[in-house]
């Protein structure tokens, strides 16, 4: 327990990616600074709740102003300071670039696969050090969590929602060129970020149940004859996009509590790294 001045167990996270820095709609209960053995997380955490008394931690990933990029985004110290207050489901927002025709701008993706196009210069695991284990990863998001959200697609206005995609995670800071753009749609990739790991990596290390909410922002720079991604355009439909996302999140929440507290949220993954490690005990 890395903070002592919020006792209560706060079971339901929400990681906000660019564009997302705080919750609307919510009332401010705590803000929390949590020192875990990885460090400190990006921000400060708050604690809000809805109407109904329930309790939401809410994380900016980049810091609420910004200034941490993907590479320096604290993610153990964000994932360990998540579940020292005792989250057990994270819904974890991103702008992605989209990579299919179909999945246009200001569109809502639930994507269920990931691949890995990080440098490896990310910290991507808590076993380490003379502890070894290997969680995994075949399903890197959580069904159960999908199936809440794209239950309550309906909220979301003047854009379409989309589900089961391929997410690929590049390191960045800059955007892709067009020759890797192209090459990626090769691969099976449908959306493209900085963010997903290793945050989603770390969320099963944890045993959380994680699902990430992707909202397009552009079409990255695979379209011939097109202008590639710049950052205004990101944060142009990022903007566009804010009140989508946050009436999504209230829209979701009591269905993510029913999952969390009937525990179908972390079924299987409950327990599951001690059956994940390597190491004699
Ligand atoms: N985030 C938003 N758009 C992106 C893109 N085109 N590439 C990588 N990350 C992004």
């Amino acid at each position: 327990n890395y903070h002592d001045d919020f006792k209560e167990p706060v079971k339901i996270a929400v990681i906000g990616g660019s564009g997302l820095y705080n919750l609307e709609g919510l009332e401010f209960v705590a803000e929390v600074s949590p020192e875990t053995p990885w460090g400190k997380p990006s921000d400060a955490i708050i604690i809000a709740k809805n109407q109904a008394g329930l309790h939401v931690a809410f994380l900016a990933r980049h810091g609420r102003g910004h200034y941490l990029t993907p590479t320096e985004v604290p993610s153990r110290a964000n994932i360990a300071a998540l579940k020292s207050l005792g989250v057990e489901a994270i819904i974890a927002f991103s702008a992605v670039g989209s990579l299919r025709e179909e999945l246009k701008p200001r569109d809502f993706i639930l994507p269920s696969q990931v691949i890995d196009r990080t440098k490896g210069i990310r910290p991507s695991t808590f076993f380490e050090d003379g502890l070894v284990a290997h969680a995994m990863f075949a399903d890197p998001f959580s069904a159960v969590l999908e199936e809440v959200i794209w239950a309550q697609r309906a909220v979301v206005e003047d854009a379409d929602f989309h589900r089961q995609k391929t997410l690929i995670c590049m390191e960045g800071p800059q955007f892709s060129t067009r020759a890797e753009s192209n090459m990626y749609r090769s691969f099976g990739a449908d959306l493209i970020n900085m963010s997903v790991l290793p945050e989603a990596k770390l969320a099963r290390e944890a045993e959380i149940a994680y699902q990430m909410i992707c909202m397009s922002t552009d079409y990255d720079c695979w379209k011939e004859h097109e202008v590639a991604v710049t950052v205004e355009a990101v944060v142009a439909n990022l903007k566009a996009n804010t009140g989508n996302a946050q009436r999504l999140l209230s829209a979701i929440l009591p269905g993510v509590q029913e999952v969390v507290e009937s525990g179908k949220a972390t079924e299987g993954l409950d327990g599951s790294m001690r059956f994940a490690c390597m190491t004699a005990p």
